[in-house]
């Protein structure tokens, strides 16, 4: 080859490598700060959350679980502050996993934050950090069961951190519409990494989608204000 093109064809080579090698050090670095945060907050609310499960395979009724992973906490400031909560409201994080977003909704003033979880090491894991949560405002409960099985009734805010396919979610989805038959009430759902499944929440006709909060990956539906 003539070395003229030689060495043209070398040199974008070690730019387009150095370019991909800058980029996987940073969210490298990024993902660290995050993880560091966490342990640093886990600290602060007595708990302990950080870490993924060993858990293998997909569970629950439609068999589109997904393995736990907490939402990180400078997300769940930055939803609590834009949520505003009232003794009113009733909390539910769909696959609580650890009880990590319980835990810190607890600090707030609220009637309730209740955690479903379908796993029982996990299940286990939340209840324990429940008790242990320092600076507790309100009641925080953890359930063990299927999403597919929970009665909606009482609640008025329904976070979710991607914990399962569209199957299980259109089936919950459809419950919860159910709920505002028997309850009719104001109702605000939250979902996490909505890159795959925040279509079948646009698709619901009783939600109206607010939008981002934030830089955080949640996203905000919501009923008609009653
Ligand atoms: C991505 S993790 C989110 C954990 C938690 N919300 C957080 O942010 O710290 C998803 C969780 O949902 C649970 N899960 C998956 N399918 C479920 C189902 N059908 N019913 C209840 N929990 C389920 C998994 O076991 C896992 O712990």
């Amino acid at each position: 080859m003539n070395p003229i093109k030689l060495s043209y064809y070398v040199g974008r080579n070690f730019k387009y490598s150095g370019k991909v090698i800058g980029r996987s050090f940073l969210n490298e670095c990024k993902s660290w700060r995050s993880k560091a945060n966490d342990l640093r907050c886990d600290r602060a609310l007595g708990i302990s959350t950080v870490g993924g499960s060993e858990a293998v395979g997909l569970i629950g009724t439609e068999g589109d679980g997904i393995k736990y992973l907490g939402q990180d906490y400078a997300s769940l400031e930055v939803m609590v502050s834009h949520l505003q909560m009232n003794a009113h409201d009733v909390f539910l994080d769909l696959g609580c996993g650890k009880g990590r977003v319980i835990c810190r909704v607890g600090q707030e003033v609220i009637k309730k934050a209740i955690g479903v979880e379908l796993r029982n090491e996990l299940v286990e894991i939340a209840k324990r950090n429940a008790l242990l949560l320092k600076g507790r405002q309100s009641e925080v409960e953890v359930v063990r069961g299927d999403a597919c099985d929970y009665d909606f009734t009482e609640v008025t805010v329904v976070f979710m951190y991607e914990p399962f396919g569209w199957k299980t979610l259109r089936r919950v989805l459809a419950r919860i519409e159910e709920s505002l038959i028997t309850n009719p009430r104001s109702l605000r759902v939250l979902f996490s990494r909505t890159d795959r499944f925040g279509v079948v929440l646009d698709m619901c006709d009783w939600l109206t989608p607010v939008g981002p909060i934030g830089q955080t990956g949640i996203w905000e539906w919501r009923t008609e204000d009653i």
